[in-house]
């Protein structure tokens, strides 16, 4: 009889905890938007100021025709294993070390005046003990960053896990993705970052004690902002804003 009542229970429990974890990954994606504060409704935020589209990674080009309810459906992890929908991503540039990857991608846009104020990407890649998932935010610049934040991961609480901490999210806020010829990429800093402003402008403080950690943020960033993440996708993007 137990047995029943727990099994029935976990069933039930399974919608709810869905919705849950919908919740809290719009909520990061808000909260990357500056578009969170504790009396928001988060559903409706994300309805009404978060524009999302897909793209292909390969040809960096929106997704035009109704992408399909099994799109809409799977989360990252499911399109990358998926036959047909994900594809294996080559060791040797395979940095974040994930392996395989969606072809398409979710990314949101956030609008003021009708501009593109905010330029939103998911990114995700194995850290210590976990894979890392989370968004990195973009200026309308397309290059200076906004903000990172992470939605799910098994680091070490106080350590690894220090990268949810919006104290250690914020030393990212105004940094530079990358400069213009794209040579050069942000770079998780163990210990001190450059007293040369043009210098740290690319440099983030790593974690103290979680240095494994950080680089593995280090590793996915640069992987998901390079052209063989979402590189062929900014430099369209850029190049039709700046003519
Ligand atoms: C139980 C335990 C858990 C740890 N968890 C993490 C972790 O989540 N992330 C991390 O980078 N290092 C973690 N470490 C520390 C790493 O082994 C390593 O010492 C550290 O990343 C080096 O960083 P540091 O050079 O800044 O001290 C953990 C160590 C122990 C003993």
């Amino acid at each position: 009889v137990a047995s029943f009542f727990v099994s029935v229970s976990a069933v039930k429990l399974l919608p709810i905890q869905r919705k849950n974890q919908h919740l809290e990954k719009i909520k990061t994606i808000l909260i990357v938007a500056d578009l969170y504060t504790d009396e928001v409704d988060i559903e409706e935020v994300y309805k009404n100021k978060v524009e999302k589209r897909w793209v292909d990674l390969r040809t960096g080009e929106f997704l035009t025709k109704s992408v399909g309810l099994d799109l809409e459906k799977l989360n990252i992890n499911s399109l990358a294993k998926s036959e047909k929908f994900g594809e294996k991503i080559s060791s040797s540039i395979d940095i974040a070390r994930i392996k395989r990857r969606p072809k398409f991608m979710p990314i949101y846009f956030v609008r003021k005046n009708n501009k593109i104020d905010r330029i939103i990407l998911p990114v995700y890649g194995k850290g210590l003990w976990s894979t890392l998932y989370g968004f990195i935010a973009l200026e309308s610049d397309i290059k200076t960053i906004a903000g990172i934040t992470f939605y799910e991961q098994g680091e070490t609480p106080g350590l690894g896990a220090e990268i949810t901490n919006p104290r250690w999210q914020k030393l990212w806020k105004g940094k530079q993705a990358f400069n213009e010829k794209r040579d050069r990429f942000i770079t998780v800093i163990k210990g001190a970052i450059s007293s040369n402003p043009l210098e740290s402008i690319y440099q983030v403080n790593g974690i103290a004690g979680a240095t494994l950690t950080s680089q593995g943020v280090n590793k996915l960033v640069n992987y998901w902002l390079s052209d063989d993440g979402y590189g062929v996708f900014l430099t369209k993007l850029m190049r039709e804003r700046h003519g």
